[in-house]
């Protein structure tokens, strides 16, 4: 066997990808894209769209728009996709925010909003998706999850460490349900990224922190793996921490 033999080839596969308009999830796009991947983008907004639809001229790729806090349009966007490719091989569940937490406050808004979009929106992306995953032999759902879905670092931070923790969880559960229909998970685990999602973070300065392009890096790395090779967590990290 050649080196490389028993990797699974991008060509021919289809990637959703949720958040691709910017950050790691347009990192991830413009990876898989020069990978020879056929991808499904998901923005909120026609303005979003035609910008990626622009960046993406003569490339296998369909933008589609798609907001977490909206089931219908996981369900619109899984079809749309498998309209146009007539197939899913893999969900990338990217798209997610942060809101400060305040245990004294009994405002509940902002941990709501996370549990919507980091933590229901994977579920309901892959819900639509899941058919079409378990018929494609060898499907493939990686979340971008964080560190914070693996240890708490602050007090503030707590609201979006549960629901980051519960979108690893999740990702775990997806595991046992479609694993004999050859599906694996990849809960990818990065602390600080450069991107907007870290525009007002000091220290470290931008360009200490892990860089978009290396998120999406292992994205690709974990899309190559066959199903004998199940990676669950990959924790990546620009600072120095005891065990991630
Ligand atoms: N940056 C970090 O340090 C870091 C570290 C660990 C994990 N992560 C995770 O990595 C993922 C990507 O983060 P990023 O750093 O690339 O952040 P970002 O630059 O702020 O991008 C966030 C993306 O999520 C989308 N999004 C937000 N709310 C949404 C909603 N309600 N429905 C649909 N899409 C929505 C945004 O769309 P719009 O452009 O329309 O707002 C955007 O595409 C997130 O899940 C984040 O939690 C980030």
């Amino acid at each position: 066997m050649n080196t490389g033999d028993y990797l699974l080839k991008p060509e021919g596969r289809v990637v959703m990808i949720s958040g691709a308009n910017r950050g790691i999830g347009r990192a991830i796009a413009g990876r898989l894209a020069e990978e020879g991947y056929r991808l499904s983008l998901g923005v909120r907004d026609q303005a979003q769209i035609e910008k990626v639809n622009g960046e993406f001229e003569g490339k296998e790729v369909l933008v589609h728009q798609w907001e977490a806090k909206e089931p219908t349009t996981s369900v619109e966007w899984a079809e749309a996709t498998v309209s146009r490719y007539g197939r899913i091989d893999a969900v990338v569940s990217n798209a997610g925010l942060i809101n400060s937490f305040d245990l004294e406050s009994d405002d509940e808004s902002g941990l709501d909003e996370m549990w919507e979009v980091n933590t229901k929106g994977p579920l309901r992306l892959v819900r639509a998706a899941w058919p079409y995953l378990k018929q494609a032999g060898s499907g493939r759902v990686i979340g971008i999850v964080s560190l914070s879905g693996l240890r708490v670092r602050s007090a503030s931070m707590g609201g979006y460490a549960m629901s980051k923790h519960a979108a690893e969880a999740f990702l775990h559960a997806v595991r046992y349900s479609g694993w004999e229909s050859g599906i694996r998970t990849t809960a990818i685990c990065p602390g600080y990224v450069a991107t907007d999602m870290t525009a007002g973070v000091a220290t470290p300065p931008k360009e200490e922190m892990v860089q978009p392009q290396a998120v999406a890096h292992l994205v690709a790395m974990v899309l190559s793996l066959p199903n004998p090779s199940s990676v669950v967590t990959l924790p990546i990290n620009c600072l120095l921490e005891s065990s991630c």
